[in-house]
């Protein structure tokens, strides 16, 4: 079966509706065709400064995010970046193949740097894309579920691939991005030109396990546009074309089926619609979570075996790449 790799930070206390609808759902719907590794960030989630204790406590609750969201830790590889010592060994030699022109083109990279400024952003910020090459090529992925904002990292991970394999013999496959289109960018609620980020944060972020009635009120206060139709027009109405996504993606129902239906009806109509639709996800989502995070013991051994497996594909990758590279080995 062909491979899927994904993974999310551990940087905030809950997902956000952007990556449950760019990235969990797909991982979910994907475990029947693919052989799937999904992988808590962590070592990712310490590159702009963070506090220990949190990251422990988000490392768990993102874990119980990805099962509560539809992945099944019996059919697929779940486990946390940390315990699979690989990843950091297989992206030093990655940088070492990187441009250091290369890694500065990274947008994600230039856009968190400029609102942190130079001297609050870290070298491990900047090659932070290597490690997430570094992440997708020791499984030899095929597929990487994302959204829109993830598409250059696949592509620099493409390259350092076909590089390592023309300069060292065929090691890497080389992934494709895997991003549907109606879901690749989810909007912010409050300001619908800017994608809804964790790190931007604000009102206009729907995150799963904020109090059912935060988002309730986050959805009635969203931003619309001037007029009174209901259409998906991206460029002259982006509020309510986000809205009419975020409906059309939580309901199952075509773009179409909602434009028509809403023919006459107003925005607060369209809002209440969302509410609903949000709420019968997240509410046993949430309940999910809950019981997920009751039994923390039992949540770490499944982890624990999740980075047992991983690492029998990732230690045959490593042993593979150090010895094309002319690393001698142990005795
Ligand atoms: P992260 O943790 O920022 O985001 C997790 C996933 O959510 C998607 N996403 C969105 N999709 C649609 N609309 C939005 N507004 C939105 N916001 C976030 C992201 O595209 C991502 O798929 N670098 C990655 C983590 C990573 C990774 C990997 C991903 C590390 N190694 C290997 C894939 C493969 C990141 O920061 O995602």
């Amino acid at each position: 079966r062909p491979r899927v790799f994904s993974g999310m930070q551990p940087t905030n206390a809950s997902l956000h509706l952007g990556n449950y609808l760019g990235a969990l759902r797909q991982w979910a719907a994907m475990q029947d065709h693919y052989d799937a590794f999904y992988c808590v960030v962590d070592l990712h989630a310490i590159t702009a400064g963070h506090d220990a204790d949190q990251l422990r406590q988000r490392t768990r609750v993102t874990a119980a995010q990805y099962i509560a969201g539809g992945v099944d830790p019996e059919r697929s590889t779940l486990f946390v970046q940390s315990h699979v010592p690989e990843h950091a060994q297989l992206a030093w030699v990655l940088s070492c193949i990187t441009g250091f022109g290369e890694a500065s083109r990274m947008t994600q990279f230039k856009d968190k740097a400029a609102r942190q400024g130079a001297d609050a952003t870290t070298v491990g910020l900047f090659t932070y894309p290597v490690l997430q090459a570094a992440d997708i090529l020791l499984y030899h992925a095929d597929k990487v579920p994302v959204g829109e904002d993830q598409r250059q990292h696949i592509e620099l991970t493409r390259d350092l691939g076909g590089r390592f394999n023309s300069r060292f013999g065929p090691t890497f496959t080389l992934p494709s991005p895997y991003i549907p289109e109606a879901t690749a960018k989810i909007y912010d609620l409050q300001d619908p030109t800017a994608k809804m980020s964790k790190s931007v944060g604000g009102s206009g972020l729907i995150e799963l396990l904020d109090e059912p009635k935060t988002i309730e009120k986050r959805i009635k206060s969203a931003v619309t546009d001037t007029g009174r139709e209901i259409v998906a027009d991206r460029e002259n109405k982006p509020g309510v074309a986000n809205l009419i996504t975020i409906l059309s993606a939580m309901s199952a129902r075509p773009v179409a089926d909602i434009e028509q239906d809403f023919v006459g009806r107003g925005y607060g109509d369209l809002k209440k619609e969302v509410t609903s639709a949000v709420m019968e996800t997240v509410l046993p989502f949430q309940q999910r979570v809950r019981e997920l995070l009751d039994d923390p013991a039992e949540l770490d051994a499944l982890l624990a075996r999740g980075a047992a497996k991983a690492r029998e594909v990732s230690a045959h990758t490593l042993r593979q790449v150090y010895d094309r590279i002319g690393f001698l080995e142990p005795e």
